[in-house]
């Protein structure tokens, strides 16, 4: 075991996995947070594992507080600390505003914001008595600048963004840090229903993100990025500037 461990939430595929890959690389051990898909999740732990380093996959839903809470606890038992957490775990459930269903509001509002409320309270409560931590939060383009047809996934977004200040407001004096990445475009399940052809002519960069352009970013911030806290960093080829 290394000395250090970090939790990714929905990291059996797309930029989860890239991120638990990416630190695990940096020599962190790795909890694998997954929803539903246990053969993808323990594909990851072996990918991790071949880098040298331990990890083990949870399940929970991060939506549910309970389910949370309970496996927190169970992590926090076995490895004794936690040091960095990456909030990624995200669901879409788009639609104009006039006909969204106070469910898929609700879906998610809960999964993409409430979880990272949910996640973070016990873990900075470790954080808090090593008096280190790093926490990066996967925010959004379009929780900057919103998007017709995704006012749920915009405000909850944004809502991480706003999370992601305080929490450096109230935390830094503790040691423990916290960041949002906000990507655009990057070619995962949740894009791949999308024409995204069309969307290349307006990226400067003039290509769509990777998992991995987004896991370098992520691992900048929870390793490197030691004097910086409260930033959101657009990782999109360019695509609001
Ligand atoms: P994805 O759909 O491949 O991955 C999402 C992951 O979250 C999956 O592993 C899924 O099982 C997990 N998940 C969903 N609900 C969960 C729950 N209740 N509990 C635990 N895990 C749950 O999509 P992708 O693209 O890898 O998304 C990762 C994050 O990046 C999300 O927060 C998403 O909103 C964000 N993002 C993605 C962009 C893109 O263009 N792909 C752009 C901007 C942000």
């Amino acid at each position: 075991m290394s000395e250090k461990l970090a939790l990714v939430t929905g990291a059996s595929r797309g930029i989860g996995k890239a991120c638990a890959l990416e630190l695990a690389k940096a020599g962190y051990d790795i909890i694998v947070n997954y929803a539903g898909n246990a053969e993808a999740a323990e594909k990851t732990v072996q990918e991790i594992k071949a880098l040298g380093v331990e990890a083990a996959a949870y399940k929970f839903d991060v939506s549910n507080k309970e389910e949370v809470d309970k496996s927190i606890a169970e992590i926090v038992e076995k490895y004794g600390r936690i040091d960095v957490l990456v909030n990624n775990a995200g669901i879409t459930r788009d639609g104009l505003f006039m006909r969204m269903s106070e469910e898929n509001w609700n879906a998610v509002i809960n999964t993409n914001l409430s979880s990272a409320f949910f996640v973070s309270q016990p873990v900075v409560k470790v954080m808090m008595k090593q008096r280190s931590g790093a926490i990066v939060n996967m925010a959004s383009v379009v929780g900057v600048s919103g998007n017709a047809g995704q006012a749920n996934y915009s405000a909850a977004k944004a809502g991480l963004i706003g999370l992601t200040k305080t929490l450096a407001k109230e935390l830094g004096s503790r040691g423990i840090r916290v960041n949002a990445v906000a990507p655009g475009f990057i070619n995962t399940d949740m894009t791949k229903d999308l024409d995204t052809s069309k969307f290349t002519d307006f990226i400067p960069l003039k290509r769509l993100g990777e998992p991995e352009d987004i896991a370098k970013v992520v691992k900048f911030l929870a390793v490197d990025a030691d004097y910086v806290t409260g930033q959101v960093l657009e990782v999109d080829g360019g695509l609001i500037i």
